[in-house]
């Protein structure tokens, strides 16, 4: 990566992070100085687990597992390294996501209010269990040693539109139950009448959009993405090193196969510029 592309890259890395670490302290203002706090007692102060966990677990930890793999500096460390923590900071945010699940149900169920009603829930619901679907086809396909290098490499595409996807309807969910709750909570004076706690949150769900579009835009930068272990592996050896330049060109290839037996042979022929483009998942 080049010393301009690197500062662009900084940029937007520093205003996600803001934008996210904003978002957290919106939200938990939202919920210990507007509302009513937190306990698990089948009242309010358990439904306000739900949009806590979301923020900080499905929206936030789920963004950085995102871009884990581009920050230039673990370019260095091994792809199973990076593997555990993008595999990790996402079985976290599952967790996380799930427990607010618990919650709002319980809730529901304790103060018997029909379950599975709104747009919200359905969006909801059906991106938490595609989660789960994107999160164990993962772990199956690429951190179990035995998947071969073809298959890794034919579903690569599908993993990345997979997740940009799933966190997209993440951030538009998040906005409906915003939405919702501003609704529902707000009695007199009513949501139309703009007091404090609608303009509050208001600003909570424009920033949970921006640090999807952050997030986003920085997942989708070509030169942004982590070098092949071939590319690595080449400017390693080189005097370059590996954000110098590992990325510059080849950046627009698609994923390629896992490093094989016929990889190591080219190389050994001394034809190493033949696997360059080719990226090992
Ligand atoms: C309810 C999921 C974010 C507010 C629900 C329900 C689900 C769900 C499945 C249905 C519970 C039931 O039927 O008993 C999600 C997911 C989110 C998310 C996956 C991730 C983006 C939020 C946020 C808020 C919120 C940030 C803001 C306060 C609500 C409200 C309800 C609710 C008010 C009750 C009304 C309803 O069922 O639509 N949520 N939610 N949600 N959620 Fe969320
Ligand atoms: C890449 C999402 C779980 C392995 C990606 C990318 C996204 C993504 C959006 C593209 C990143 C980029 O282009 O820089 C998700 C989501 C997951 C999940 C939302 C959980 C629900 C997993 C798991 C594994 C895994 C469990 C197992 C190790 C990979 C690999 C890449 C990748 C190897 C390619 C990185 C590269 O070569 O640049 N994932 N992922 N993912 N993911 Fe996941």
């Amino acid at each position: 990566m080049s010393m301009e592309n690197f500062k662009q890259f900084l940029v937007f890395l520093v205003s996600a992070l803001s934008v996210g670490f904003v978002s957290i302290i919106f939200v938990m203002r939202w919920v210990f100085h507007f509302k009513e706090g937190l306990a698990w007692d089948g009242g309010l102060a358990e439904f306000n687990w739900h949009p806590l966990l979301i923020v900080v677990g499905f929206i936030f930890l789920q963004g950085i597992a995102i871009i884990v793999y581009r920050l230039p500096w673990t370019w260095r460390c091994s792809k199973l390294m990076m593997k555990f923590i993008h595999a990790g900071l996402n079985i976290l945010a599952f967790i996380l996501a799930v427990v607010s699940l618990v919650a709002v149900f319980d809730f529901h169920n304790a103060q018997n209010i029909p379950n599975m009603y709104s747009l919200h829930s359905w969006a909801g619901l059906a991106a938490v269990i595609l989660y789960a679907i994107q999160l164990v086809l993962g772990l199956a396909v690429y951190l179990v040693p035995i998947t071969p290098g073809f298959v890794r490499a034919a579903l690569m595409p599908l993993h990345v539109y997979g997740g940009l996807f799933i966190f997209s309807t993440v951030i538009a969910t998040a906005l409906m139950g915003i939405t919702e709750k501003l609704i529902f909570g707000l009695k007199d004076p009513k949501y139309k009448d703009s007091p404090p706690e609608a303009v509050f949150v208001n600003v909570l769900g424009v920033l949970i959009a921006v640090f999807g579009g952050l997030i986003l835009w920085i997942a989708t930068r070509p030169a942004w993405k982590r070098p092949s272990e071939n590319q690595l592996r080449l400017a390693r050896s080189s005097d370059l090193g590996p954000v110098a330049g590992a990325n510059d060109g080849a950046a627009m290839t698609t994923p390629g196969d896992q490093e094989t037996s016929g990889d190591q042979a080219r190389r050994r022929n001394g034809k190493v510029e033949e696997s360059v483009g080719r990226i090992s998942v």
